[in-house]
């Protein structure tokens, strides 16, 4: 656990130009210090399954940084939030390795969903302030979404730029499009079998 966290510490200053001194930078980064107490709380719950102290080791983070990460979520190494303030993790969100989010992002549910209820995000995957994903959807590795934008119920392919609300496809593998997103995985009709082998033998 301690090494996530300082891997964690290591994350801001690769992605954040404004890091420059380390002393300053652990005693002023509070999203690292809400990230930090969610890795300690996830351990109490997960490993150890200590009711109610892990939740309220979240209300620290929340009171003092304003991000707010449910210790059931699962987040990768190398995580990194910029600013903070307004961020919601629900409990059953999945982060891949090396995601960036900044403030105001929130991995909610739809309210239409029991289990997993929260967005599975892939590896590196960048989340700009204010977006808003809901449902139990699948946000491919090395996507990238753009402020202030709203994806409910679509799958986010990996290597595109997701932007708008609702959000489109503006860019696949850095080449300039414009697309739908397509419906979540849970939505969509399985392919039609045309008879299945043997049949009529
Ligand atoms: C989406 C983002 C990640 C850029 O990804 P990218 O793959 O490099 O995409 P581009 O910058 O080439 O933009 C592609 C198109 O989407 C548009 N676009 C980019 N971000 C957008 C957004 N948030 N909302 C609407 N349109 C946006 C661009 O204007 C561009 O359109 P154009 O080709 O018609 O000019 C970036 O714009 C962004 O939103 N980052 C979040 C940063 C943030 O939250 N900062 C807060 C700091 S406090």
């Amino acid at each position: 656990m301690l090494k996530l966290i300082i891997e964690d510490f290591r994350a801001i200053k690769a992605n954040d130009p404004a890091a420059k001194n380390w002393l300053e930078t652990l005693l002023c980064h509070t999203a690292w210090h809400a990230i930090a107490l969610y890795r300690i709380a996830h351990w109490l719950h997960t490993k150890l399954h200590i009711p109610v102290l892990p939740r309220f080791i979240g209300v620290i983070g929340v009171a003092w940084a304003g991000v707010e990460i449910h210790p059931g979520a699962r987040i990768g190494r190398r995580f990194f939030i910029d600013h903070g303030t307004g961020v919601v993790i629900g409990e059953t969100a999945e982060i891949g390795d090396d995601c960036v989010m900044f403030h105001g992002v929130t991995l909610g549910g739809t309210g239409h969903h029991d289990g997993k209820r929260h967005p599975t995000v892939g590896n590196n995957v960048l989340i700009g302030t204010a977006a808003t994903l809901l449902g139990p959807i699948d946000v491919g590795d090395n996507a990238r979404i753009g402020a202030e934008t709203v994806i409910a119920n679509r799958d986010v392919p990996a290597g595109t730029t997701v932007v708008g609300a609702p959000g489109v496809i503006v860019k696949r593998d850095g080449r300039r499009v414009e697309e739908k997103l397509p419906l979540a995985h849970y939505l969509r009709k399985p392919p039609p079998t045309h008879g299945v082998q043997g049949e009529g033998i």
